[in-house]
C-alpha cells in the first residue's frame, strides 16, 4: 500500500539532515527542493544524542523549528525515530546496551546500528523516545509515515543475548527433550542435561569455516539463532511500533529493509510493519534482472502491495570500494524500474551532502557545491517533473503475475549452513537462475513465501527448495493436483523445518509428486562439468548432479558422462491435473530461458511483450487499466514493437498497435491503452 490511503500522488524525496547545517542553508534547501519537484522529506534519522543529551533531558527544540519550516513549505514528512545509533552517554553508564561480537569481544561506543536487541536500556529507551516524538507530533497532518530506526541488521552474543536465547528456545520446545531431539545432540554426545548448557553457536562453540563460508556442526541450533536474533531484532521494533501505534493509529509505519540481507527473516517482519519500504543500492555490475528480482521479492514480502522506495543515491556511493557514478539516465531508469515493480515513492538518500564523516563523499540531490546548475540537480528534477505529471496513474497497481518464485529465508540459512555436498551451492545464485530466465521472457513474477497460497498462480518454481516444512508438501500436492505446473531443483526435498533429513530417500516429501527417487548427489569442482541435451542443444551441468530413478515420471534429459551417463537429469511428473518437474543439476543462462520458455508457453502464462535483450518490459495493474513501462538497460537505442495500441504517458505520444517505438539508450516510456 505504500504510503497508503492519504497519499494520492507519487512521493518523491527523501533523507534530509538539516541538524548538520545552520538555519540559513535551510531556506535555501527549501527553494531548491521545490524547484526539483520534491515533495516529501525523511526527518530525523540519526538524532538520538541531539534528542535526549541526558538520562532525565529531552530537547525537541531543533526539530520543531525543522518540521515548522518543511510543514510551512508543503513537505510531507516521514517522520524517523533515530533509534539507528544511540548516544554516547547511553553507552557510558548502560554498557549493556553495546554488541558483543561472534568472537566474544565487547565494542565501545561507535558506529551505528550498533544497539543489542535485548540490552534492557536499549529496548526501554528507544520505545520512550519513539513514543515522545509521537506525542510531540501527533498533530502535524504532513506526516505521512513514521520510520522507525534504520536499515535493522547485524547480530549480537553478549550474555543478555545467550538468556534470551534460551527462554526463546523454551518457548518453542517446552521440553530439553524436545531441543535435544531437534538437534540431534546424540551425534557427537552434544546432549545438554540443563538450559544452562546452551551457549550461543558461533565460532567458539560450532562454527567452522570451510573454503571462505561459515559452516556449523549442529545446524538445528545455528538455525534457531538466526530465527532468534531475527526475531529479537524485530521486537525492538514492535515494541516501538506499539508506543507510536497508541498515539497515531492512523499514521502507517514501517522500517526501511536491504532486499536480500540474510539475516533477518523478512517475510516474518513483513507481517509487522503497515507497509514495505526499502533501501535501493545496486552495484554497477549487478543486472537488470537482480535489481528487479529484488523489487519483486520486497513487495513480495509485502503481500504483493505496492512499496516505498526508501533510499536510493542519486549519483554515486561512498561505500564499494570504487564508487561508480550513475550514468546520465541511469537514475531516471532504475526509478522507473523500481515504480515497474511495485513502487508508489522515489525517495534518495540523501538530499544535501554532509561536509563531514564517512559519507561525505555520498551522492545527493544537493552536492557540496550547493548549486542547482549540476548534472545530477537537473536529472532530480527532470524526473521530479515527471512523476508529478503522472501523478497516480500507477499507484497501487498490481504486478499481473501467473508465475511465482518461492523465497524462504530457513531455507537459505538452512541450505547454506549444511557440510556438504558442496560449498559451491548458492541459494540465492540458483533463484536467480530462474527468475533472470522469466525476466528475460517479461514474465512478471510474483516472490512469494512458504505460508502464502500457490493457487493464485499457474507456475510456482521453488529453486533449491532443501527444506520442505511440514505442511508444505501438503500445500504443493494441492497446487499440482488442481492443474498448477510445479518446478523444483537439485538438492530438494532433503529435510524438514530443523534440518534434519526425512528418511526413506530424497527428494522426501515431494518424491511422490515429482515421480523420482535421487539416490546420490554428485559435487562438481570448479571447472569440471557434465551435459545433457534439451530440445536442439547440449547444455552444461554444474555444481552438483543428481543421480535419480524414475518412480511415475518421464524422463525429459539425461547425462551425457560419467559413470551416471544415460541416467535422467530432467523429469516431468504428471500429477493429478498438473505436472511437477525437476531439474536435477544447474546449467546456463540460455538453458534457463529455453526450459522457461517451454514451461511457461505449455501452461498459458505469457510475458507482457517481445523486447530486445537487456529491455525491460513490465506492468501494473490498477482499477483504471494497465501501465506498461519499457525500460532500456542498454548502452544502445533500442526499438520495440507494440503489441497494441498505446499512449506513452510522458511524450503524449500515440501508438497503433504493431507500431515501433524507439527507446534511446537507458531510456524509459510509460504507456497506457488509450480510453475508448
Ligand atoms: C543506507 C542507510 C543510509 C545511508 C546509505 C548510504 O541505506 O540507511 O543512512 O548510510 O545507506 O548509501
Ligand atoms: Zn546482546
Amino acid at each position: 500500500m505504500g504510503y497508503g490511503k492519504n497519499v494520492h500522488e507519487i512521493l518523491y524525496g527523501g533523507d534530509y539532515n538539516p541538524e548538520q547545517w545552520p538555519d540559513e542553508v535551510w531556506r535555501e534547501d527549501m527553494r531548491l527542493l521545490k524547484k526539483a519537484h520534491i515533495n516529501e522529506v525523511t526527518l530525523n534519522v540519526f538524532s538520538w544524542a541531539a534528542l535526549q543529551p541526558d538520562e532525565d533531558t529531552y530537547d525537541f527544540s531543533k526539530l520543531d523549528k525543522i518540521m515548522e519550516l518543511v510543514r510551512e513549505h508543503g513537505l510531507k514528512v516521514c517522520m524517523a525515530t533515530s533509534t539507528g545509533a544511540h548516544p554516547a552517554w547511553m553507552a557510558r553508564k548502560y554498557p549493556d546496551i553495546l554488541r558483543t561480537e561472534a568472537d566474544g569481544r565487547k565494542r565501545k561506543f561507535g558506529g551505528r546500528h550498533n544497539s543489542c536487541p535485548n540490552s534492557p536500556t536499549y529496548r526501554k529507551y528507544a520505545q520512550r523516545l519513539a513514543e515522545k516524538l509521537a506525542e510531540r507530533y501527533q498533530d502535524y497532518e504532513n506526516i505521512v509515515a513514521w520510520h522507525v530506526s534504520n536499515e535493522y541488521g547485524g547480530a549480537c552474543y553478549c550474555e543478555n543475548c545467550e538468556k534470551a536465547f534460551r527462554r526463546w528456545l523454551k518457548r518453542k520446545y517446552k521440553t530439553l527433550d524436545e531441543v535435544n531431539r531437534s538437534f540431534n545432540t546424540s551425534f557427537w554426545g552434544h546432549t545438554f542435561y540443563d538450559w544452562e548448557d546452551i551457549v550461543l553457536p558461533s565460532g567458539l562453540s560450532e562454527h567452522i569455516v570451510f573454503d571462505g563460508v561459515e559452516k556449523t556442526m549442529f545446524q538445528g541450533i545455528s538455525l534457531d539463532y538466526m530465527r532468534f536474533m531475527s526475531d529479537s531484532i524485530l521486537d525492538c521494533f514492535c515494541l516501538e511500533y506499539d508506543a507510536i501505534k497508541k498515539i497515531t493509529p492512523e499514521i502507517p509505519i514501517t522500517t526501511n529493509l536491504m532486499r536480500l540481507y540474510k539475516e533477518l527473516d523478512y517475510f516474518k517482519w513483513a507481517k509487522q510493519m503497515d507497509f514495505i519500504s526499502w533501501d535501493n543500492y545496486p552495484q554497477p555490475t549487478s543486472s537488470a534482472a537482480e535489481t528487479s528480482f529484488a523489487h519483486d521479492l520486497m513487495r513480495g514480502i509485502g503481500g504483493q502491495n505496492s512499496f516505498v522506495l526508501m533510499e536510493q543515491t542519486p549519483s554515486v556511493t561512498n561505500w564499494h570500494p570504487f564508487n561508480r557514478l550513475k550514468r546520465p539516465g541511469v537514475m531516471r531508469l532504475l526509478s522507473y524500474q523500481a515504480a515497474a515493480h511495485g513502487a508508489d515513492a522515489i525517495q534518495f538518500f540523501q538530499i544535501r551532502r554532509s561536509i563531514g564523516a564517512c559519507e561525505k563523499y555520498h551522492g545527493a540531490v544537493i552536492d557540496h557545491a550547493g548549486r542547482e546548475d549540476t548534472r545530477v540537480f537537473r536529472e532530480v528534477t527532470q524526473l521530479g517533473e515527471e512523476l508529478s505529471k503522472l501523478g497516480d496513474v500507477f499507484l497501487e497497481g498490481r504486478t499481473p503475475a501467473q508465475t511465482a518464485i518461492v523465497f524462504d529465508w530457513d531455507n537459505w540459512w538452512a541450505l547454506e549452513y549444511s557440510a556438504g555436498p558442496s560449498v559451491r551451492m548458492n541459494y540465492l545464485d540458483a533463484v536467480l537462475d530462474y527468475y533472470t530466465a522469466c525476466h528475460a521472457l517479461n514474465i512478471p513474477v510474483d516472490v512469494i513465501g512458504t505460508e502464502d497460497e500457490l493457487s493464485p498462480y499457474k507456475v510456482v518454481i521453488a529453486p533449491l527448495l532443501y527444506m520442505v516444512k511440514s505442511g508444505y508438501d501438503a500445500k504443493i500436492r494441492r497446487f499440482t493436483e488442481s492443474g498448477g505446473t510445479f518446478v523444483t531443483t537439485y538438492f530438494s526435498g532433503i529435510v524438514d523445518e530443523h534440518d534434519l533429513v526425512h528418511p526413506g530417500g530424497y527428494p522426501g516429501m515431494i518424491k511422490d509428486i515429482l515421480g523420482i527417487w535421487v539416490e546420490e548427489q554428485d559435487a562438481l569442482a570448479e571447472g569440471e562439468s557434465n551435459a545433457f541435451v534439451y530440445g536442439e542443444a547440449e547444455y552444461p551441468a554444474d555444481v552438483l548432479c543428481d543421480i535419480m530413478h524414475l518412480e511415475g515420471a518421464e524422463c525429459i534429459s539425461s547425462y551425457q558422462r560419467d559413470f551416471y551417463q544415460k541416467t535422467p537429469v530432467i523429469t516431468r511428473n504428471f500429477y493429478g491435473k498438473g505436472q511437477a518437474w525437476y531439474v536435477g543439476t544447474r546449467s546456463d543462462k540460455a538453458f534457463y530461458r529455453a526450459l522457461i520458455g517451454d514451461i511457461a508457453e505449455e501452461a498459458g502464462v505469457f510475458g507482457i511483450m517481445e523486447t530486445p535483450d537487456d529491455v525491460e518490459a513490465a506492468a501494473r495493474t490498477t482499477e483504471k487499466g494497465t501501465v506498461v513501462f519499457l525500460l532500456n538497460h542498454k548502452e544502445t537505442d533500442e526499438t520495440v514493437i507494440l503489441n497494441t495500441q498505446y499512449q506513452e504517458l510522458l511524450t503524449e505520444k500515440n501508438y497503433s498497435r504493431g507500431s515501433k517505438i524507439t527507446l534511446p539508450a537507458k531510456g524509459v516510456a510509460v504507456l497506457v491503452k488509450p480510453e475508448g
